[in-house]
């Protein structure tokens, strides 16, 4: 059951797409307090959801706020990360509800963090909608929420396949040399990601035509070999009279402006930046058809970048600050005070100012709205216009399409990946405890930037990660310029291994993919904490490091240096699949409960439930050599038992997701 309750006057966020009723009576489950609603927890109540947020699978025992923000430290002290998911589940004893807030500004909760008994959290400003969701399990309940949000993005086949990205590819050589390496080390590979150097001075829709002389000829060059380049896109438009986005924007009155009427200004990349005010469907048309130019180039994949909007200064607090430190200049001592508040505090404090999101604002509807207010719909929006603009672009075909800021709304249009980790094995942990959150929340094709993003990575990381990595929807290595270089054939001394493991990955690919389907066309999960589907075992609800993964298969990777081994809960019986390789692994049947699991550097646990198949097929260089018609069955039956597995097949480009005869039935008899 949803049930709906209106306060104030709630922004139209459009997170939603069935319209209920509002109802009048009193809100189930949640007493009001002076400013939100609160929720006495018993000592094992356990609440999951917040989607991208730092901490563990359960979420109690810390403070939130969402507040979509360019955070580039991932530690666990943090409050908000790039995305607002305000969707959250609540598991006391019998009582299980959801509950959804549907506000475009900041909410804050409080879940066992000032007092370990109680949740409460309340909305910036008293105008929201709330969704409650009740009347079944952890699954019922995520399953229902996801109807009321609508279907989740789908992405092209082969954006399951593996992706090479890096800040650094300065050259069209650089691209193509990844390619090579990858070829020659016989390592499989789908995509390659071109981060902002391929733009003429980081301008959106602009090519370097220096570096990137023949755009359209490396892409049909490289698609020739099975791999795709994805481009990023900023959110931030350069500032310069001779480029078209930038001066139509200006003409059109496209982008947001300063109380003043004129546009707002900030930083980012290029330098100085106008943003376009994607709230306004007008502007959404306008700047996704831009993509168009590179649409034309044969790309069929994009990653939005920088998007919350990221601000690094603006130049009016930049001037103050400058003046400041000027008056500073003559004096002879700064104390450690003034070191630390005004130079090092006023050079930081630049960067996503609160006063700065203050500054400008959206047209709504002929209004003008301020944009702090509506702060959290910025980046998903900017997904939103490439998203719309691809169905006419690109009609009936899918295109890849990943974001870095995002809220609940914005999964119908793109996935997203986790932003800017570092190469930490803390970092490996909060991979595998987000998937299940953010895919709770609807965004299916989401993965996080694997070896680490800043700092340099380890072999044994980078292959501990790959091992995890090799599981989820969007599979990027990604690294920041500066540090260590990581492509995966850079790692001689693993190198057997991680190619053994993306061939894995490869191989399961008819299973990860038919899960993947499952999920986004019948509004399930594709991982899932184990407490989602063991709602009475206690045992269960503690694991915060192994995932369920479609309907078959449990995960449990290894995320601490130096182990060579994990301690693994099996809610019940299971068969363990040791694996170095597709086709070299052993095999053990576990009854349920706890036990210590060998697991060297070089192998991977995944574990089949009782009754399931999973389909396996050979390994393939890329998706579109993948052969999913001959296929091996790894399954766990009892003796006599018979299963079946329904396999989802379809040519993997085109939108025409919902035909009957995408679906095969496989079937196996244990005997
Ligand atoms: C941001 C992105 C990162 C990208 C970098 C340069 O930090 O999160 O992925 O590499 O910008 O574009």
């Amino acid at each position: 059951m949803i049930q709906r309750f209106s306060f104030g006057h709630p922004f139209p966020t459009q997170s939603v797409v069935l319209s209920l009723p509002a109802e009048s009576g009193p809100v189930p489950f949640l007493t009001p307090d002076d400013s939100g609603w609160r929720f006495t927890l018993s000592e094992q109540a356990a609440v999951y959801g917040l989607g991208e947020m730092p901490r563990g699978i359960n979420k109690r025992g810390w403070h939130y706020i969402t507040n979509n923000t360019d955070e580039s430290r991932h530690s666990e002290d943090k409050l908000s990360f790039y995305g607002a998911h305000n969707f959250l589940l609540v598991r006391d004893g019998s009582t299980c509800f959801g509950l959804f807030v549907d506000f475009p500004g900041k909410v804050y909760y409080d879940i066992g963090y000032t007092r370990h008994d109680l949740f409460s959290f309340h909305t910036e400003t008293p105008d929201y909608d709330l969704y409650l969701l009740s009347g079944g399990n952890e699954n019922a309940i995520c399953k229902e929420f996801r109807t009321l949000i609508g279907r989740s993005y789908i992405p092209p086949k082969w954006a399951f396949g593996l992706a090479q990205s890096r800040w650094g590819y300065k050259t069209e050589e650089d691209v193509r040399e990844v390619a090579r390496q990858y070829k020659e080390h016989n390592l499989p590979l789908d995509m390659i990601c071109m981060d902002i150097e391929y733009m003429q001075d980081y301008a959106d829709f602009t090519v370097n035509k220096e570096r990137f002389p023949d755009l359209a000829k490396l892409s049909a060059d490289l698609k020739a070999q099975g791999i795709r380049l994805v481009p990023i896109i900023d959110a931030g438009v350069r500032i310069d009279p001779n480029d078209p986005t930038c001066t139509e924007g200006v003409e059109k009155g496209y982008f947001c402006k300063k109380a003043d009427g004129t546009p707002f200004v900030a930083a980012v990349w290029p330098g100085k930046a106008y943003f376009a005010d994607f709230l306004r469907p007008e502007v959404r048309e306008w700047f996704g058809h831009k993509y168009k130019a590179l649409t034309d180039c044969g790309i069929e994949g994009f990653w939005n970048d920088m998007n919350e909007p990221s601000l690094f200064y603006s130049p009016e607090r930049l001037r103050a600050f400058l003046n400041d430190m000027a008056a500073l200049r003559e004096k002879d001592n700064i104390e450690q005070e003034e070191f630390f508040l005004r130079v090092v505090g006023g050079a930081m404090g630049l960067m996503n100012s609160p006063a700065d999101y203050a500054s400008f604002y959206h047209e709504v509807d002929g209004q003008k709205v301020r944009h702090d207010q509506v702060h959290n719909l910025y980046g998903g929006s900017m997904t939103r216009a490439a998203g719309e603009a691809f169905a006419d672009l690109r009609p009936g075909q899918r295109t890849l399409l990943y974001s870095r800021s995002s809220f609940i709304g914005s999964h119908r249009y793109g996935g997203i990946w986790l932003g800017d980790n570092n190469s930490s094995w803390a970092q490996l942990l909060a991979n595998i405890q987000m998937m299940p959150s953010v895919q709770m929340c609807g965004f299916l094709y989401s993965g996080a930037d694997l070896c680490g993003f800043s700092s340099d990575t380890t072999p044994d990381l980078a292959l501990r990660w790959l091992e995890f990595g090799l599981l989820t929807p969007l599979m990027r290595n990604h690294s920041a310029v500066g540090t260590r270089m990581q492509e995966y054939y850079c790692f001689p001394e693993v190198l057997p291994a991680v190619r053994n493991m993306i061939r894995l990955r490869y191989a399961l690919l008819p299973y990860l993919y038919s899960e993947f389907m499952k999920a986004a066309l019948e509004n399930t999960s594709y991982f899932r904490p184990l407490a989602f589907d063991y709602p009475d075992d206690p045992d269960a609800r503690e694991v915060e490091d192994q995932l369920l993964l479609g309907e078959g298969l449990m995960a449990a990777p290894v995320y601490v240096q130096n182990a060579h081994g994990r301690h693994v809960y099996l809610p019940e019986p299971m068969k363990l699949l040791r694996l170095r390789a597709v086709d070299d692994y052993d095999e053990e049947i576990l009854p349920a409960g706890h036990h210590y699991i060998r697991c060297a550097l070089d192998e991977v646990l995944l574990f089949l439930r009782p009754g399931h198949i999973v389909p396996v097929a050979q390994p393939a260089n890329n998706t579109s050599e993948l052969d999913d018609a001959s296929l091996t069955l790894w399954s766990f039956l009892p003796d006599g038992e018979s299963a079946e597995y329904r396999m989802y097949r379809d040519d993997g480009v085109t939108t025409e997701y919902e035909k009957k005869e995408h679906w095969k039935t496989l079937q196996i008899h244990h005997s």
